[in-house]
């Protein structure tokens, strides 16, 4: 029983010893050619909050903690980022169609009121990044004048979502 428990050991610590050398590619590339502040203005006020509490996945740019660099960690967050960005990048908004813009506004007032982020595993960590009722007044208030101005510009057929099924 002894000994098959140090085969156990000794084979995790052969296979946490491998997987150190996988690297996950890193988010690093701060490409800021499409970045939203290159379409709708950004002021000084919300820049910050973004910057703190979404941008490490939501963004060019992450921030890695020095833990980044252990595996399995840097896979776990590697996967986090790569989700974020794909569903909502702030260095790349000016690239989405105007419809698809108008839609993620909708939704970072939507994921705010219900706290679904920044991801409570992240503010576990990073405390700062927590969003305070005045932090979330000011992104919310600023994405509305946001959706506003462009309901003033664009047609409201073109802001629509085509219909779709849910994915979830
Ligand atoms: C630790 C990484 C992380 C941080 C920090 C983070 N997000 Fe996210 N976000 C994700 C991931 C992963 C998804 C996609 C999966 C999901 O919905 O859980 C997502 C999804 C979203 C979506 C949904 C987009 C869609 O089309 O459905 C919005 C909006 C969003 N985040 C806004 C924010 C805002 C605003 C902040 C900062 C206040 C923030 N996120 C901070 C990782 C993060």
């Amino acid at each position: 029983m002894k000994k098959t428990f140090k085969k156990i050991g000794i084979g995790l610590i052969v296979i946490f010893g491998l997987i150190q050398f996988y690297h996950p590619e890193r988010n690093l590339s701060n490409d800021q050619t499409n970045d939203i502040s290159k379409k709708f203005p950004v002021p000084d006020s919300v820049q910050a909050i973004l910057k703190t509490s979404c941008y490490d996945c939501h963004s060019n740019q992450t921030v890695y903690p020095w833990y980044a660099n252990i595996q399995p960690v840097a896979s776990w967050l590697g996967h986090h980022v790569n989700e974020g960005k794909e569903d909502l990048n702030f260095s790349e908004f000016s690239s989405y169609a105007p419809r698809r813009q108008y839609s993620k506004l909708g939704k970072i007032v939507h994921v705010l009121d219900e706290h679904e982020m920044p991801l409570s595993s992240y503010t576990l960590i990073h405390r700062d990044a927590v969003i305070n009722s005045t932090q979330q007044m000011i992104v919310s208030n600023w994405v509305n004048a946001l959706r506003d101005s462009m309901k003033a510009v664009y047609p409201a057929d073109s802001l629509k979502m085509p219909k779709r099924p849910k994915r979830d």
